[in-house]
């Protein structure tokens, strides 16, 4: 079965094909950072022109790349939740369009559910499992008992971890999105230089805090002599050691983790987690993109059959 997916949730325009929820035939991104960067967030209003400018050039694109006509799409699936809405209805409103043109079903997919799919879709996953979501908009642990079926077990009291990556940076005076570049400038810098840690939640071990490590970094700013890299390097290593630590005593011992989203593309990150089980998103799919969406959409679709024409864009959709 080959899904097209699309994905305009925020400021990437995403459109990709995948065969039976594994398969990437084709993986398109056309990221909007240069149009926010001086802004030093997203801009919604320019996100919804972009994605309106690129989408139906972008679908085009990517059923050439896997070298389909339309008449060989089985079934569309959109990310119609959590995200800025502007931005959700103009992929949405693609979704069905297509749907009805193409007289394809539709399938409406969680974007943040699919950032955990990225790292199960080149394997049969072994569940239960733990998945940890690390986003511009979420932190979020988990227990997977089955696809569609998760458990919370603890998430960010307060600042997104990406959201604090760019807001440091900003700090910092790095562009937006600041993860990448922290990453960059950590490269050349000592993570045990300055003493920094995350926030622990009383009662809630498996809770996360950044809003404290984050003025701390504001503070220690404003002291003579710092040096940015040093200081890039320890929050950089607070921030995730505090998340492989409360990560490792949720799982139990030789379970899988999963881990989805856009913070997951560090190799910082990924170095202080290398253990077997451990799953990271391949390449492109740690980011927003609509491979994950094809990709869960297709498995949702043979759990639940299509979803009808009235598929609502819902900006906070729970997870
Ligand atoms: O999942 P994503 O692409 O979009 C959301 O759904 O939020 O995540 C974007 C977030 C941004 O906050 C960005 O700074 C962060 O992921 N990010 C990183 C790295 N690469 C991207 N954070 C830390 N280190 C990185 N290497
Ligand atoms: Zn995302």
């Amino acid at each position: 079965m080959n899904v097209l997916g699309i994905e305009t949730t925020c400021d990437e325009t995403a459109i990709a094909i995948v065969k039976d929820g594994k398969k990437i035939l084709s993986n398109k991104i056309a990221s909007q950072a240069d149009l926010h960067a001086i802004y030093g967030g997203v801009f919604p209003e320019l996100a919804c022109r972009r994605h309106i400018d690129v989408i139906l050039p972008l679908i085009d694109d990517a059923l050439q790349e896997a070298n389909l006509t339309s008449n060989e799409i089985d079934l569309i699936a959109v990310a119609h939740g959590p995200g800025l809405m502007g931005a959700l209805l103009i992929g949405l409103t693609t979704a069905k369009t297509l749907s009805m043109a193409w007289n394809k079903p539709l399938i409406g997919v969680n974007h943040i559910e699919a950032h955990l799919y990225a790292s199960m879709m080149d394997h049969d996953p072994i569940l239960p499992a733990i998945g940890l979501v690390l986003s511009g908009g979420h932190t979020t642990l988990l227990e997977i008992e089955a696809l569609g079926k998760y458990k919370k077990l603890g998430a960010t009291v307060d600042d997104a971890i990406g959201e604090c990556f760019d807001k440091v940076a900003r700090m910092l005076s790095l562009p937006y999105p600041g993860g990448p570049e922290i990453e960059k400038l950590a490269l050349s810098g000592n993570p045990h230089a300055y003493s920094l840690k995350a926030g622990q939640v009383k009662g809630r071990p498996l809770d996360f805090s950044f809003s404290g490590l984050k003025t701390k970094v504001l503070y220690t700013l404003k002291e003579d002599n710092i040096n940015h890299a040093d200081l890039a390097a320890s929050f950089q290593h607070a921030a995730f050691s505090d998340i492989v630590k409360k990560t490792k005593l949720a799982a139990k011992p030789g379970q899988a983790i999963y881990l989805g989203g856009g913070v997951t593309a560090s190799r910082y990150l990924r170095k202080l987690f290398e253990k077997e089980n451990v799953y990271f998103p391949g390449p492109d799919l740690s980011t927003d993109n609509a491979a994950m969406i094809a990709g869960l959409g297709y498995h949702v679709f043979k759990a639940k059959g299509p979803d009808r024409l009235d598929l609502e864009a819902l900006p906070r959709i729970p997870f």
